[in-house]
């Protein structure tokens, strides 16, 4: 088929210096190649807790992050001087994990072992029948502490003794490019947790391209980010960055029929799947370079994104578990509603956005279980699929092979 007007057909793969190969399948099923991932990568990487300074606005708020592929857990927490800090869950007396709960608001929290008590700033405050000890110094024995930096209010931890670099390094581009959205103006409107039976990439590969839309997405959005000038939803904007972070501006279709529940949701407010929807350009985006813009994704290496629209933004993680386990987790962000009109039509965006998420991660499972076979040792990219090579050839690189 030929390239319709306008609509770039090739140039990413090559313009970011990546080869056109075959890309092997090893890293997405064999268990010794995650294993290295998590030295390599996870070991060292910031995270993403998909979660915002300002939603623990008060002292003793806090929250617990599971974070299997390390097998640990954190709890981060405003402590009564009002500082936000991370530490491991466990207890300093025998290793019993102290937090229980996935979150809220306390003065300290009580280990259920022996009852150690500790202060959300993770200084130990009590122990219990303390004169049996020999020289216990109950001011070295406070939570051990996990590093934690914010990016736009963003909460991220990192795992690693001396985090090789800063989060602002870790998020280059990402500065100039995305910073400037208005993030501090939007809560969030919900919250969701999915077990994928797939590899992370496989996973979040599904989610950065535009190559499979018109086949996994034909009914849930059947013309939304495709038409004619644009059948295949070619990505036309891209930027993949050396340290492995993406950006993808995915196309909205200005031809899209509007069903009536979308005639009536995008007056009060939301735009999911009708790009500006005509309210002009947004702070942040990158609008400007994008025919026909729709929304944007941005990966920021390894396995995070902060996706925004026209007056939105979405966060999501494909948290690996093991080789073929990953856990999809996606938070919604909105201007706070003023209306029951704008609840409802924030809902829409938000049930449609959870659909379109349910189909792709169906894919991942079909998917993985086909690559498991063995029958195939590699896959086949097009041009269009340049951000699913980028990571793949991140990832060879920072494993070594
Ligand atoms: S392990 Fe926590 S009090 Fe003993
Ligand atoms: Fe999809």
């Amino acid at each position: 088929m030929n390239a319709p007007a306008g609509r770039p057909q090739c140039g990413h793969t090559q313009a970011f210096g990546l080869d056109t190969g075959p890309v092997s399948t090893a890293p997405v099923i064999e268990p010794e190649f995650f294993a290295r991932e998590r030295e390599a990568i996870f070991r060292h990487q910031w995270f993403n807790l998909l979660k915002r300074a300002d939603e623990i606005p008060n002292p003793g708020d806090f929250f617990v992050r599971d974070i299997e592929v390390l097998g640990t857990s954190v709890v981060v927490a405003r402590g009564p001087d009002g500082q936000v800090r991370a530490f491991h869950n466990v207890c300093t007396h025998r290793g019993n994990r102290l937090v229980r709960a996935a979150d809220g608001c306390v003065k300290g929290w009580q280990c259920d072992f022996h009852g150690w008590t500790y202060a959300t700033d993770g200084t130990v405050q009590f122990v219990p029948d303390e004169g049996q000890f020999f020289d216990l110094d109950k001011s070295k024995m406070g939570l051990p502490s996990v590093h934690l930096d914010t990016w736009a209010g963003f909460l991220f931890v990192n795992f690693d003794d001396a985090p090789r670099q800063t989060l602002e390094q870790a998020m280059g581009d990402f500065n100039q490019d995305l910073k400037p959205f208005p993030f501090d103006q939007m809560i969030c409107a919900g919250r969701w947790r999915y077990h994928v039976k797939a590899n992370w990439k496989v996973t979040m590969n599904a989610f950065q391209e535009g190559y499979h839309v018109a086949f996994v997405h034909k009914r849930s959005a059947p013309d939304a980010f495709t038409g004619t000038d644009n059948p295949y939803c070619n990505i036309s904007h891209m930027k993949l960055q050396p340290n492995g972070n993406q950006h993808l501006s995915v196309p909205g279709n200005p031809a899209h029929d509007l069903s009536p529940t979308e005639q009536i949701a995008f007056k009060f407010g939301s735009t999911f799947t009708q790009g500006t929807g005509g309210r002009g350009a947004y702070p942040g985006t990158q609008q400007d370079k994008s025919a026909d813009w729709g929304f944007e994704l941005n990966i920021l290496f390894p396995f995070s994104r902060i996706n925004v629209g026209a007056g939105w933004y979405y966060l999501d993680a494909f948290w690996p578990v093991s080789q073929n386990e990953t856990v999809y987790e996606l938070a919604y962000y909105f201007p706070k509603p003023k209306s029951a009109a704008e609840m409802i039509s924030q809902e829409f965006s938000k049930i449609v956005l959870r659909d379109l998420s349910r189909e792709d991660l169906y894919t991942n499972e079909v998917t993985q279980r086909a690559l498991n076979s063995g029958a195939i040792k590699n896959i086949t990219l097009s041009d269009q699929e340049a951000a699913v090579r980028h990571l793949y050839r991140t990832v060879e690189r920072l494993v070594g092979r």
